[in-house]
């Protein structure tokens, strides 16, 4: 942990007490100057500028789409001169969607909040994701995210825990009526870059997903505070998509989705794209989402998912663990998936697959396009409340093989019914180790104990040092 020092901009609360008809207490607020502070960082700028040098006003009213994007905009000169940073100061930043630049930092000071448009005209428009073929909400386009990008090097969006808020619900509102002609916009979408952190926020209600690297590489995301109603549509937090090299630590999500859903395409369109989404590795995260998965792998994967690694991670309550999804014609593979200590509270299923998820982007899937699921490893495994230990569920002529679990100590609820097995296994192999609940046949016991699977060696995105940034007011 690097030790940080924060200073905020403060406010100066003047008390004068007229003495005619009594005392009057006046508080004046002062537009407050900015101190300088400290904060880690991928990388440094060489030029700083504050929202506010750009006409931005704070009262959660004003749009301040046009302050972004001249800020951004003038910034962006500075590119291949050592970077710049934009500081948002604290108050209530009302905007539609923006782009970010390339050498370039965001960055939130507590009680900055940057409120999302509900105007549409706000939002602009974009073309479908080639891997997808069509919005996931309606088959047209999709509205920009409202923090987006694309084409980028070295982008960061960090800050002293200051927020985004989507102001989702009328979005939410709007899918569930079946309004929508376009893909509601994600939170932050940054698609083909390389060098991206995301950090040290908090992030509410967003439209839909909250954080989505796309076709992009090299990418930590750390210290979000994610939040979102658990019965709010496809909420999910961090969906690294057809991405290379991620690291996910630390981050704290309670959302009506997938608290993390790795993917990489979807049918015919992520099998020409063919990008696979690997080299993952996510730690010490925390998630409740009743409904959904803590990790999901797909069911999107028709790039192919290789390479993940997953461990000290939290669940509590969630609908399952580490859940992987696929279908027939989603074709690929997800492989070499390693997961090591989960201390689990409250869920349907502890380990579950499922090969007929089905939901295609439309009639024109290859149906011999079977996903390749193999090396699965769990171990270290604690959990409590659960009603099944584990649904694994293949495809006939198509099983899921390489199966590994092992120390694993399953507590069934109280209240499931005794007549239910808490396994049931269906065209899966593979083994088993020390595990409570006895597991079903087609993951027979290892009669020599044995350690599932689990790298030794690091990701190169581990290596990854943080430096100490800094913002340097002027006026002092
Ligand atoms: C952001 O970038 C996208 C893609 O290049 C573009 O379509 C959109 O108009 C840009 N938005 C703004 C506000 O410049
Ligand atoms: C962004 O990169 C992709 C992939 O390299 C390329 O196809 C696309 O044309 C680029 N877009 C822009 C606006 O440069
Ligand atoms: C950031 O703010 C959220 C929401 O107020 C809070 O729950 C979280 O603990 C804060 N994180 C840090 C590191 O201060
Ligand atoms: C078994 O898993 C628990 C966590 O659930 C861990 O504390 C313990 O060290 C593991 N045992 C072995 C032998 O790895
Ligand atoms: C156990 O799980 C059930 C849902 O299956 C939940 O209603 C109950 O509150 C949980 N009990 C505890 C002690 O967490
Ligand atoms: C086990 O799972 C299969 C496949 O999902 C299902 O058809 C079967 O009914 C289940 N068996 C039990 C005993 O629940």
């Amino acid at each position: 942990m690097e030790s940080l020092t924060f200073q905020n901009s403060y406010i100066i609360c003047v008390i004068s007490v007229a003495v005619i008809l009594g005392s009057l207490a006046e508080c004046r607020v002062q537009t407050s100057k900015l101190a300088s502070f400290d904060y880690p960082a991928i990388n440094c700028r060489k030029h700083s500028a504050v929202l506010t040098d750009f006409g931005a006003v704070g009262d959660g009213k004003t749009s301040n789409t046009k302050a972004f994007n001249s800020a951004i905009s003038k910034l962006s000169q500075y590119s291949n001169d050592g970077g710049a940073q934009l500081i948002v100061p604290p108050g209530k930043w009302l905007t539609g969607s923006f782009n970010l630049t390339s050498h370039f930092t965001l960055f939130l000071q507590k009680d900055a909040v940057i409120l999302a448009s509900q105007d549409e005209s706000e939002w602009p428009q974009l073309p479908i994701l080639p891997s997808y073929g069509r919005g996931r909400d309606a088959p047209k386009g999709r509205y920009s995210s409202l923090i987006f990008g694309t084409n980028l090097t070295d982008v960061i969006i960090t800050g002293n825990n200051g927020t985004i808020d989507g102001q989702g619900s009328s979005w939410w509102k709007k899918f569930k009526s079946g309004e929508l002609k376009l893909t509601r916009p994600y939170m932050i979408e940054l698609m083909y870059s390389d060098q991206i952190q995301i950090s040290h926020l908090t992030l509410i209600n967003s439209p839909t997903w909250f954080v989505h690297p796309i076709y992009s590489s090299n990418i930590i995301v750390n210290g979000l505070t994610i939040l979102a109603p658990v019965d709010s549509p496809n909420t999910d937090g961090i969906n690294p998509d057809s991405s290379t090299n991620v690291r996910i630590e630390d981050n704290y999500i309670v959302s009506g989705d997938d608290c993390i859903a790795i993917k990489s395409g979807w049918d015919e369109y992520g099998i020409k794209v063919g990008k696979p989404s690997q080299h993952i590795i996510i730690r010490r995260l925390t998630c409740i989402s009743p409904d959904s998965a803590m990790i999901a792998l797909g069911s999107e994967m028709s790039g192919g998912i290789q390479d993940v690694r997953a461990e000290d991670i939290t669940a509590i309550t969630t609908e399952s663990a580490v859940r992987i999804k696929s279908a027939i014609g989603r074709g690929a593979f997800v492989k070499d998936i390693f997961v090591k200590g989960m201390n689990l509270n409250t869920m349907k299923y502890v380990f579950w697959m499922t090969g007929t998820y089905g939901d295609h982007p439309d009639k024109g899937f290859d149906p011999r396009a079977l996903p390749k699921v193999s090396g699965i490893n769990y171990r270290d495994v604690t959990a409590k409340n659960v009603t099944f230990a584990g649904k694994l569920e293949g495809i006939s002529n198509d099983p899921f093989t390489g199966i590994c679990v092992s120390n694993v100590t399953i507590e069934m609820s109280e209240q499931r019914s005794k007549k239910k097995l808490p396994w049931n296994c269906t065209d899966v192999a593979g083994v088993s180790s020390n595990v409570s609940p006895q597991p079903c046949e087609l993951l027979p016991v290892k009669k020599d104990k044995l350690d599932c699977a689990y790298p030794t060696d690091k990701l190169p995105i581990e290596n990854v040092q943080f430096k100490s940034c800094s913002f340097k007011s002027s006026a002092f």
